[in-house]
């Protein structure tokens, strides 16, 4: 695998660990960690045009349309800052996105995070996100020093819109429809690596870092 760009995606199932993962990566490389659920989550907070577009979307665990989340993600691709790499954190989502992200960025390395349906949903019954930085929590298996504020910036944790079981079922049922062609792609170029998503948060990573060969 070429070691040459610091240009990665993040696959995986809602709360396989994605985000807490894409992270420390991205802090590791110092290359911006880029969120397409932040992105829309944050125009909505904003109550932008693109946030009211979406709202009801991320609420009933649907798509987004591709052509809304490939403009997002180019757009954010061409800032300065990603020009050193990047690691991108749920997108691509299927295989329009996938062929299209080929076009803006060939040699990106995708890791695939495997989780269990009923161990995600767990896991997403016991997050608390940051309402001000974004960083995230677990009451069990990450809890934050002071129960309902962010370790980093002292902002307010809290629950997002779409982690009810149902909606999470139903964003489970949307990933296990679009991803194995995605995940076809990267495995026939050579450029995709399966990680165990179960073990610890610390674990994780280092089995990340060992498999990038960092
Ligand atoms: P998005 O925000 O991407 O959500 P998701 O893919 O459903 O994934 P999550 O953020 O729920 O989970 P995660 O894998 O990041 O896990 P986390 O690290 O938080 O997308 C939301 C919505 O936006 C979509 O439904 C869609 O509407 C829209 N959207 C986004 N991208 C789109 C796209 N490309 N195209 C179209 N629409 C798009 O971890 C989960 C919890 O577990 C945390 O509490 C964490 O602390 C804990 N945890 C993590 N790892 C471990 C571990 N190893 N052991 C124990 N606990 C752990
Ligand atoms: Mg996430």
């Amino acid at each position: 695998m070429s070691p040459s760009k610091k240009q990665f995606v993040f696959l995986g199932p809602p709360g396989s660990g994605k985000g807490t993962q894409a992270k420390v990566l991205a802090e590791a490389l110092g290359v911006p960690h880029v969120s397409t659920g932040d992105m829309f989550r944050a125009a909505i907070a904003a109550k932008s045009e693109l946030g009211t577009k979406v709202d009801g979307l991320l609420k009933a665990g649907q798509l987004v349309p591709d052509e809304v989340t490939n403009k997002l993600v180019r757009e954010r691709l061409q800032q300065p800052d990603a020009s050193a790499g990047f690691v991108l954190d749920g997108y691509p989502r299927n295989l329009p996105q996938a062929q299209f992200l080929h076009t803006l960025a060939p040699e990106v390395r995708a890791i695939l995070i495997e989780l269990v349906d009923d161990e995600a949903v767990k896991r997403i019954a016991g997050r608390r996100t940051c309402s001000t930085c974004g960083a995230i929590f677990h009451i069990i298996f990450k809890p934050p020093k002071v129960v309902g504020a962010c370790d980093v910036c002292g902002g307010t944790l809290a629950q997002r819109t779409d982690e009810t079981e149902s909606v999470v079922r139903d964003r489970l049922k949307v990933y296990h429809g679009e991803i194995e062609p995605v995940a076809a792609s990267y495995r026939a170029r050579g450029r995709l690596l399966t990680i165990d998503g179960a073990p610890p948060i610390p674990d994780v990573a280092v089995a990340i870092r060992k498999a990038l060969g960092l």
